[in-house]
């Protein structure tokens, strides 16, 4: 039976990896800043800090695979995702890890964003450790994309940068995937994953609107700069490898089909 530590566990990929590892026959360790009161399940919850390191010793004990989805897009992204990687990684090379997967984001060296660019940072480390390493890159979840649309939903006009190419993914495929590299062989970089579809802002928004109902006025809103620039010409998407199946449509009508929006952290289903 493989050992395996999930870190970021209550996050969005974490949630989706859980019950995946479990069922594929890992013994998952899940790690959290706040692990759950009364967990569900057999999961073995641990305390983890990647920030200042509390709990890194006890969470990586008799550890054979580490999938580290921890992360801090709007927090500090540097201490988590940079100095909190490297942290993990010392411990697990002492720990005997035999592979560490580091799930990563596509495009990140092409599109000049402050979060890519310590995703950046964070993959070299990986890379440049003497453990076995995995990295997967997945373009942007549709839970993502959804939440940024829900955060425009209420104005009376959506402005919006209609002309950015996204092709999200099914976390939940995401997570197949990952489970699928959560072996005692690492696998090294792998190829990109992406969704079904390339879709831009304003088409996403429109399935969006038509989904719940709503008949908010979709503005463009062009935003200039490099960033905006690589999103506009695709950098976030890998064309060649469309390798999930569920659509943003089908994903919108299951996430509003019970006129709710999805939960927050340690309520998450797996989805
Ligand atoms: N979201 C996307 O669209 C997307 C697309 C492609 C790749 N990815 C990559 O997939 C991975 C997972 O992303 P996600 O969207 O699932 O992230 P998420 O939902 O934001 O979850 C990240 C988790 O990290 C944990 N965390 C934050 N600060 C921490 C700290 N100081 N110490 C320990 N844990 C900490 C949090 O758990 P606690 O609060 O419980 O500690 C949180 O649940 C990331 O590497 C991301 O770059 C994401």
């Amino acid at each position: 039976m493989i050992r395996t530590l999930v870190t970021g566990a209550t996050g969005t990929l974490g949630t989706a990896l859980r019950p995946r590892l479990t069922a594929a026959g890992h013994t998952v360790r899940a790690a959290s800043r706040s692990p759950p009161q009364e967990p569900e399940g057999n999961l073995n919850w641990v305390e983890l800090d990647l920030t200042d390191g509390t709990g890194l010793e006890s969470a990586l004990e008799n550890t054979d695979v580490v999938i580290h989805t921890a992360t801090a897009p709007q927090g500090d992204t540097a201490a988590v995702d940079v100095e909190g990687t490297k942290r993990l990684l010392e411990v697990a090379e002492t720990a005997g890890v035999e592979n560490f997967l580091y799930p990563s984001i596509v495009g990140i060296d092409e599109i000049p964003f402050p979060y890519y660019e310590q995703k950046v940072s964070g993959e070299i480390e990986v890379e440049e450790s003497d453990i076995p390493t995995t990295i997967v890159r997945a373009t942007q979840f549709h839970t993502f994309i959804a939440e940024l649309l829900d955060s425009v939903a209420k104005l009376p006009l959506w402005p919006l940068p209609t002309n950015v190419q996204i092709q999200p993914i099914d976390v939940g495929e995401v997570a197949d995937v990952i489970v699928d590299y959560a072996m005692l062989t690492a696998s090294g970089r792998t190829d990109p994953i992406g969704g079904p579809n390339i879709l831009s802002i304003g088409e996403l928004a429109q399935v969006y609107r038509n989904t719940r109902g709503l008949r908010r006025p979709i503005i463009r809103v062009p935003i200039p700069g490099k960033t905006m620039a690589a999103f506009r010409t695709g950098r976030a998407t890998c064309p060649e490898q469309k390798i999930g199946t569920v659509t943003w449509e089908e994903r919108l009508a299951e996430r509003y089909a019970s006129g709710a929006n999805d939960t927050p952290a340690h309520a998450k289903s797996p989805t």
